[in-house]
């Protein structure tokens, strides 16, 4: 529950409708209750049934879709909006991110990767489904190359141990996927080949600070991260969305996620 507790507003509402409190409590037990439990978690079959009992796919974005009740009017955004007005008006609470670039940050990590940290998961606002990709593609011409590359394999990574740098395949996702998941075939190919790549660390670092166990008295804020956006963002003069890059569809969309077209 305390993993429940501190998930942003729209990701609990989505953890509750689609697994119910029951399971998560059983996912986050503790570890001599896990044989127990590990007949508990939900099967690939048993996720798969409950598909036909939603009027949406998991995969959207949460800007499209309310946790309970209706959506919400948006706040107006800036003609030329920065990463900052992302954060301040679409992306918040973003508690997740900000907890992981915290944890990047305190630890002495790199620029690239604090910024990966920050960025990894901001995508899901628009989109779920293969994030990383989604992720990368959404920062790919405002970033550092390692930070694009860190976001865009951290997704596959989540699916492999590491226990020497620190990362352990998250219950969660036994929750999540199913707990006889297995990653798909593309998944399994882009491990191998990024195991072996001499960026492994970028996506497996990010990976390392991926955690949902935060502290309820933390609340960060994107303010220790403005120096590192200064430095390490190419922001565009034109605002974001409105820079013509091959992604500026992205942001405009995130800008106005009720254009019926
Ligand atoms: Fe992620
Ligand atoms: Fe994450």
């Amino acid at each position: 529950m305390a993993a429940v507790k501190l998930m942003s507003h729209e990701d609990r509402a989505d953890a509750l409708e689609d697994y119910c409190i029951e399971q998560l409590d059983k996912a986050v037990a503790p570890p001599d209750d896990q044989q127990q439990q590990q007949a508990q978690y939900p099967t690939v079959a048993e996720l798969d049934a409950q598909i036909e009992t939603r009027n949406r796919r998991r995969g959207v974005g949460s800007i499209f879709v309310a946790g309970t009740g209706n959506v919400r009017k948006l706040p107006a955004m800036p003609s030329k909006p920065t990463l900052k007005d992302f954060f301040e008006l679409r992306f918040q609470p973003a508690t997740h991110v900000l907890q992981s670039a915290t944890r990047a940050l305190e630890t002495g990590m790199t620029e690239e990767i604090i910024l990966a940290c920050l960025l990894h998961d901001v995508v899901q606002t628009l989109i779920k489904a293969d994030h990383g990709w989604w992720g990368a593609q959404l920062f790919e011409p405002y970033v550092p190359e390692k930070t694009t590359f860190a976001i865009r394999y951290h997704q596959a990574l989540r699916f492999y141990e590491d226990k020497e740098a620190g990362y352990e395949y998250p219950d969660l996702y036994k929750t999540m996927f199913g707990v006889d998941y297995t990653p798909p075939p593309y998944i399994q190919e882009t491990y191998k080949t990024i195991r072996k790549h001499k960026w492994y660390m970028e996506p497996r670092l990010v990976t390392v600070n991926d955690l949902y166990a935060f502290d309820p008295n933390k609340r960060p804020t994107l303010d220790p991260f403005i120096d590192i956006i200064g430095r390490k963002f190419k922001q565009p003069k034109e605002g974001l969305g409105f820079d013509n890059s091959p992604v500026a569809h992205m942001w405009r969309t995130l800008i106005n996620p009720d254009a019926p077209l």
